[in-house]
Order: C-alpha cells, then structure tokens, then sequence
C-alpha cells in the first residue's frame, strides 16, 4: 500500500490491509495451532523470553500493558512480576486471542490480569489507566493505523511511563525474505512514526539477533 502522501496513511488508510485477517478470523480450534506457532522455541522473543521480560525493570504494583497479548506468551510472567498491588493488561484486536489469554490465566489462578479489546485505530484504554510500562514484541508491525493508534496509546501513559517496542531487523540481504515481505517498515521508520505520535526514544538494547528493542518514554509536558 503507497502512501497517498494526504495524512491519511496510517491515521484512516490502513498501512497494510489484510495483515491481521488471520487473527481476526481465529477461532477456537486453532488456537492450538497458534499457541505451538507463537509459543515455539524457533521464535527468538521465546528464546530470550525471561531476559526480554526482566528487561523491562518491572516493580511490584505497576500497571503493564501488553499490547498485542497473542496467545499469552507473556501475560503470566507480567502478572507475577506486578504483583497483587500491581495491574497487567492483556490487550488484543482479535477477540478469540484475548478469550484464550484469559482462560489460561483463570486457569492459573492469576487474579491482577486484566483483558481488553482494542480497536484498530484506538487502544481504547481510560485516560486514567496509568500504565507505567506498555510492551509491544512483535506487534507493531501488525498495527495498521499507527498514526491514529498510538497516540491514543500514549494518553494512556501515566506521564514518563514507558513503551518497549520489540520487532524484526529489516536489514536487505540479511533478513529472511519472508519476514521482509511481511514486516513493512525497519528501525529508523518505525521510530520516526513513533516519536511522530509523541513518544521520545530513550534507548535501544542490543540483545537479540533478529530483533531490535527500542524504548521510548511518554514525555510528562
Ligand atoms: C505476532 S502476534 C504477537 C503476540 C505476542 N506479543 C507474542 O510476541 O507472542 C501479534 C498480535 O498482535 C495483535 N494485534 C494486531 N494489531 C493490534 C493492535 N492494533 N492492538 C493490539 N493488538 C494487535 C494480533 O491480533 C496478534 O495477537
């Protein structure tokens, strides 16, 4: 999809349509299938899953937001990390992802986990929520209006909280042409369009092979 080059792109053109329709159009018996392709040793964000999760410098009582929850991958880790003071939310478009979340972390007993239905173009998070720190692992690629949902992400920050966005290199020649087909945009674009949407980059963490990390800040003025 080319840019119309008239704003729209990103706010109200979708910037690749279709990229979510297997998400979408899951339904419960495939959530085996999507459980053993996303919680799968060959990914690197399973691999690295513990250190990616300490990354994140999480403290009991704060308000995580896990954007893009998938099949959970990462949901309970977040949960004992927070605490019972603390607060996870476990945020998804696709409504048979967030039931399956939700059915494992009841299974497991997890009470601070809370899941939310998300729009394309808005999280729809309250204003209050105060999430300290949101988590996107291989998400933002799938976001098809950045330009209208991450700002509405960011109202969602208590003020210098904190956005890990963790997604494929997009590197010609050295990325596996599959993920160059699939994955739209590399490093530097992304961080351009996110720090369009207000969010300031604070750091990048070289810790994976296939992945970059990049932590942004929600400004607090
Ligand atoms: C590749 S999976 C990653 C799941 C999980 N973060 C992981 O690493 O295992 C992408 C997930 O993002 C969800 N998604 C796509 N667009 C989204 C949006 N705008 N907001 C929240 N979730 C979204 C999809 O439905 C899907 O569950």
């Amino acid at each position: 999809m080319e840019d119309p080059g008239d704003g729209s792109f990103g706010v109200s053109t979708s910037v690749r349509p279709g990229i979510n329709e297997s998400y979408l159009g899951a339904t419960e018996k495939d959530m085996g299938d999507w459980e053993e392709r996303l919680e799968g040793e060959s990914r690197e964000v399973v691999q690295s899953r513990s250190a990616l999760v300490a990354l994140l410098g999480l403290e009991g009582g704060d308000v995580v937001a896990d954007v893009g929850a998938g099949t959970g991958l990462f949901a309970g880790q977040l949960s004992d990390l927070v605490g019972a003071a603390g607060r996870v939310y476990a945020i998804d478009i696709a409504p048979q992802f967030l039931a399956h979340v939700r059915g494992k972390i009841a299974a497991s007993g997890r009470s601070n986990v809370v899941f939310h239905l998300a729009g394309a173009k808005h999280i729809g998070l309250p204003p209050d929520a105060g999430v300290d720190v949101a988590f996107m692992c291989n998400v933002y690629h799938h976001v098809e209006y950045p330009g209208a949902y991450m700002p509405t992400l960011g109202a969602a920050m208590r003020p210098d909280g904190v956005l890990w966005v963790i997604d494929f290199k997009r590197i010609e020649g050295v990325t596996d042409p599959g993920i160059l087909r699939h994955v739209r945009a590399g490093q530097e674009q992304v961080t351009e369009e996110i720090t369009a949407a207000g969010f300031v980059l604070e750091e990048s963490v070289d810790l994976l092979e296939e992945n970059y990390i990049l932590k942004f800040r929600w400004p607090s003025t």
